[in-house]
């Protein structure tokens, strides 16, 4: 914080949310504007003044609070350097992403934007404002109503994201000279750096899978039916879902996967509420003994919902690969 630059328009905008008290206040830009920067500097100041502030970090790459590939809930503390606190709430996205994965970055902006308890709401978003990050933008101010947009912009770059939701509250300010762009592997280096953080402590756990639901994927869905040479096939109105090496040659077939096709998958994890606790990285799912192995931070007792991510990773946190588009 110390080394924040702050334009005389950052403090007049603060000065204004002080006085006006939107509660939830979305802020936009493209990469890089300082979004985050000003997040912070705003919930610095409120908590100064005397305000509870809860932060919504809905950037699933480069994130301030929590894990990659989650929508998170935290807020904001006093620590010196380390003035945002505990996680107090998690949803899984999937994906570093956004794009094919705009459904859940919604809805995981809905709901931590509806569980913050406290006087004003900053949501963080992240920087693609073009395209499908255009969309996904616009769904997001549908979701949370925000009492004010404020718009990180140079030179009108967000008019076509502010312009259509004209009927809100919006503030426009100029990004700080000391903005920096960060490219492509230094995006890359630092979210193998939180994932790699994340997974520090975690723990190998082993779950029966009848102690635990499976979200997100078509297996365990159907009643079990019998095909020659696979490890598990299961009976689904849309059709069997397989594991299989070789084709099982039914015309009925919907899915077929391929053994260890769940090795290194991200997963989210859900307590017997279905509230989001963490994620989890997928070691093998041992079909005849109907268990699976996770390596997770989240103590056993809260993994109740296992949520299938898009992405494999390394336990160091490297990325190997994604689902392919056939989804899991
Ligand atoms: N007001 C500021 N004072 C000093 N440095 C700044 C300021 N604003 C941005 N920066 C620097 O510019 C870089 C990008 O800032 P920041 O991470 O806040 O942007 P962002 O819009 O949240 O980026 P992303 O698109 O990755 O989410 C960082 O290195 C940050 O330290
Ligand atoms: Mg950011």
């Amino acid at each position: 914080m110390k080394d924040l630059d702050i334009p005389a328009q950052w403090r007049e905008q603060t000065a204004g949310i002080l006085d006006g008290r939107p509660r939830v206040i979305l802020v936009l830009g493209g990469r890089d504007m300082g979004k985050s920067s000003f997040c912070r500097f705003l919930a610095a100041e409120l908590l100064a003044s005397g305000h509870s502030v809860a932060i919504v970090d809905t950037d699933l790459g480069q994130k301030d609070i929590g894990p990659p590939a989650t929508v998170t809930l935290g807020r904001a503390t006093g620590a010196a350097g380390q003035w945002i606190g505990d996680l107090e709430g998690l949803y899984f996205v999937g994906s570093t992403h956004p794009v094919g994965r705009m459904l859940p970055l919604v809805i995981g902006t809905a709901r931590l934007v509806g569980a913050a308890n406290a006087a004003f709401v900053v949501v963080d978003t992240d920087g693609y404002v073009d395209g499908a990050g255009r969309v996904v933008k616009g769904y997001q101010i549908d979701a949370v109503r925000p009492d004010l947009i404020v718009a990180l912009e140079k030179r009108g770059e967000l008019e076509p994201i502010l312009r259509p939701y004209g009927t809100y509250p919006a503030a426009r300010i100029r990004p700080s000279a000391k903005a920096r762009p960060r490219d492509r592997w230094q995006r890359e280096l630092s979210r193998k750096q939180a994932f790699a953080a994340y997974f520090r402590e975690a723990r190998r756990v082993e779950l029966g899978l009848d102690e635990v639901v499976l979200q997100r994927s078509l297996l365990f869905a159907g009643e079990p039916v019998a095909v020659a040479g696979a490890l598990y096939a299961g009976r689904t109105p849309e059709g069997v879902v397989a594991v299989a090496e070789t084709p099982v040659g039914r015309a009925d077939v919907a899915k077929q996967l391929r053994p260890g096709f769940e090795r290194n998958l991200l997963c989210g994890v859900a307590d017997g509420h279905d509230q989001g606790v963490g994620l989890a990285l997928v070691e093998g799912i041992d079909f005849g003994r109907r268990s699976v192995a996770l390596f997770s931070p989240v103590p056993r007792e809260k993994l109740r919902v296992i949520q299938f991510g898009d992405l494999y990773l390394a336990w160091d946190g490297s990325e190997l690969g994604r689902v392919d588009r056939a989804g899991l």
